[in-house]
């Protein structure tokens, strides 16, 4: 658990910044007829616009800037051929590395006409982060956290996936400490000012389970119900915690 200094701090600000504006540009792209290959294209264009790199490219072995999971996938899709429909959600995930800090969001995004409850999901996985979020602060722990999101979710039927955590954020996209969607409360580790971490929840509008396609990356929902992603870079403070990617 790395706490940060100030100049770190805005060392992170920067690039949360950078992830920011790529996540705006995906979403100023994302319409019925493209692919997710294009959108990641525009991705990789933003990020190194703005001076910054992709972390996720060639991150173990992972292809793109960006990943981009439609409807039943959760994390993790592979930008390809495959055009984007009236009707899908559509989660964009990006990771970027600015004069050597992370910062990391995902968003899901409505395309066109959806469903009510695919909108109402996507609503849900951005609510149960700020749930959680309630608890990111100085003498509370990353299972307050986790708890928080998982009462959330399952309160209002939705599933919360377990397979994949949130995580501390610094010189390396993944540090510690891991930052569950589910768990028990005063458990975890303790949140101390000047952390950094990503809160992101990723919910079903079935089954928390999930499966992985023969790529190797592609997660799945187990059921194939849909899901939703909603992800920030935060600094923990003594009281509510800075949000840097909104
Ligand atoms: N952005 C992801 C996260 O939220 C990690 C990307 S996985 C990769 O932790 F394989 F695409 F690099
Ligand atoms: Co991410
Ligand atoms: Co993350």
């Amino acid at each position: 658990m790395i706490v940060k200094s100030e100049s770190e701090r805005e060392g992170m600000r920067k690039a949360s910044r950078v992830v920011k504006a790529a996540l705006d540009a995906a979403e100023s792209v994302i319409r019925p007829g493209v692919t997710t290959m294009e959108v990641d294209a525009v991705v990789e264009n933003a990020i190194r616009s703005m001076g910054a790199t992709p972390s996720t490219k060639g991150f173990e072995g992972y292809p793109n800037a960006s990943c981009i999971s439609v409807n039943d996938v959760v994390v993790h899709g592979i930008p390809s051929l495959q055009t984007i429909k009236d009707g899908d959600i559509v989660s964009v995930d990006i990771t970027a590395l600015l004069n050597g800090y992370q910062g990391d969001a995902a968003r899901t995004f409505a395309v066109g006409n959806v469903s009510p409850a695919d909108l109402a999901l996507i609503n849900a996985a951005e609510a149960a982060f700020f749930a959680g979020i309630e608890y990111a602060k100085a003498g509370f722990k990353t299972g307050d956290i986790g708890s928080a999101v998982q009462l959330y979710t399952e309160l209002h039927g939705y599933g919360v996936v377990r397979a994949l955590t949130g995580h501390g954020i610094g010189h390396k996209m993944h540090e510690s400490p891991e930052v569950p969607n589910f768990g028990k409360k005063g458990t975890g580790s303790p949140l101390k000012v000047g952390l950094c971490i990503c809160v992101e929840p990723m919910i079903t509008r079935g089954d928390w389970r999930v499966t992985i396609d023969r790529d190797g990356w592609t997660v799945r929902t187990a059921d194939r119900s849909r899901a939703a992603h909603y992800e920030n870079t935060v600094i923990i403070t003594d009281g509510a915690p800075e949000i840097l990617t909104l």
